[in-house]
């Protein structure tokens, strides 16, 4: 198994240490702002290196992938110097803040030959690589429309990074890359037209949003975001002759379809939300041995070029976009 070191110590960085546990897997580093919560973070998991810099991460060749889990502004930072180290990287969700840092980021990817993904878990769960099998396989007949809903209820707390402009808060950074991801994955290509209605929270971030989208094979997809607004993770993929539901779709775990022909309906799972973290972390070990192709880059890509558009169409930049960026 790889040595993997995690830049960030927080909430998903924790799901990501226990996930490893779970495969009698652990970190070998970690690197934190605040370093007392390394060595704490590193004495809860055994993790054997807590590291004092990120420059010294990047320049111990013991390290094989660094895990991004910092607030979306800062990723370009990290990528910037991982890559360049030789190191592969999984980057938290939204992987990078637009399509130019990405970019960049894929472009040092490839001249230092290393794998660069998005912890994207719908890219992992097993429940989409069966249904994608069966929809390949022609069992649900032509794809015609998505629906896609996501609605979280947070405070109006700029300490958090929900709203917070200066942290790249707003919900197409932080759920709808969700939504859109899973449109991507099951689209036969990346829509290239798109419409959108934006309200924006009294921070200026994109509270709500209303999302349609179409690509050449005239496929559709809507998607209905709202960060101050519980809404069911609720996916439901048409076809003409089954549509498929899915709840929780982040980390998803079954689908029940209903075949219209005749109306029966069939519930399947496979694979456990429990395991999503541990999911992605197989595909990335798997994907540094020779299967890049599992950590589904050109889907990042796309959903990464699809928000940067529809924030351009909203007139919503954040800071770093606003001045030319310190390239630490
Ligand atoms: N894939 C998923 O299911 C999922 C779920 C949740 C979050 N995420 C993504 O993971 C990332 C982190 O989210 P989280 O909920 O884990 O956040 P969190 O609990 O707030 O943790 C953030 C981590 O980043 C560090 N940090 C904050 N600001 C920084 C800065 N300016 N420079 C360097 N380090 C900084 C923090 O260090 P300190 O200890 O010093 O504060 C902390 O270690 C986000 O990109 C988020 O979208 C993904």
């Amino acid at each position: 198994m790889a040595n993997w070191v995690s830049a960030g110590c927080g909430v998903i960085a924790n799901e990501l240490a226990q996930a490893m546990e779970k495969r009698g897997q652990k970190l070998y580093g970690v690197v934190n702002r605040t370093p007392e919560k390394a060595v704490a973070f590193a004495e809860k998991y055994g993790v054997q290196r807590v590291f004092t810099s990120f420059q010294d991460v990047c320049a111990d060749p013991a390290v094989d992938i660094i895990y991004i889990s910092t607030p979306h502004n800062t990723h370009i930072h990290f990528l910037r110097k991982a890559l360049a180290a030789g190191k592969h990287v999984l980057c938290e969700k939204s992987i990078t803040l637009n399509s130019e840092e990405l970019e960049e980021a894929v472009q040092l990817a490839k001249e230092h030959g290393v794998v660069l993904a998005e912890a994207m878990t719908i890219y992992h769960m097993p429940i989409y690589k069966e249904l994608k099998k069966r929809m390949d396989a022609g069992k649900f007949g032509e794809l015609r429309v998505i629906q896609m809903n996501f609605g979280s209820y947070k405070e109006y707390d700029m300490k958090n990074r929900f709203f917070n402009r200066n942290l790249a808060g707003g919900a197409l950074l932080d759920i709808g890359v969700y939504a859109l991801s899973f449109v991507r994955m099951f689209l036969n290509s990346c829509p290239d037209q798109i419409t959108s209605q934006v309200k924006l929270a009294p921070t200026g971030v994109d509270e709500q949003a209303g999302i349609l989208l179409m690509n050449r094979e005239q496929e559709m997809a809507t998607v209905t975001l709202s960060l101050h607004a519980k809404q069911p993770k609720r996916g439901m993929i048409s076809f003409d002759k089954a549509y498929v539901e899915m709840y929780e779709y982040p980390r998803g775990q079954k689908a029940v379809i209903t075949y219209t022909e005749d109306g029966h309906t069939e519930e399947i799972v496979a694979g456990a939300t429990a395991d999503a973290l541990g999911y992605e972390v197989e595909d990335m070990e798997q994907a540094i041995a020779g299967h890049p192709e599992l950590m589904k880059l050109e889907f990042t890509e796309d959903v990464m070029k699809m928000m940067t558009r529809i924030r351009k169409d909203w007139g919503l930049t954040y800071p770093e976009e606003e001045h030319a960026t310190e390239k630490i």
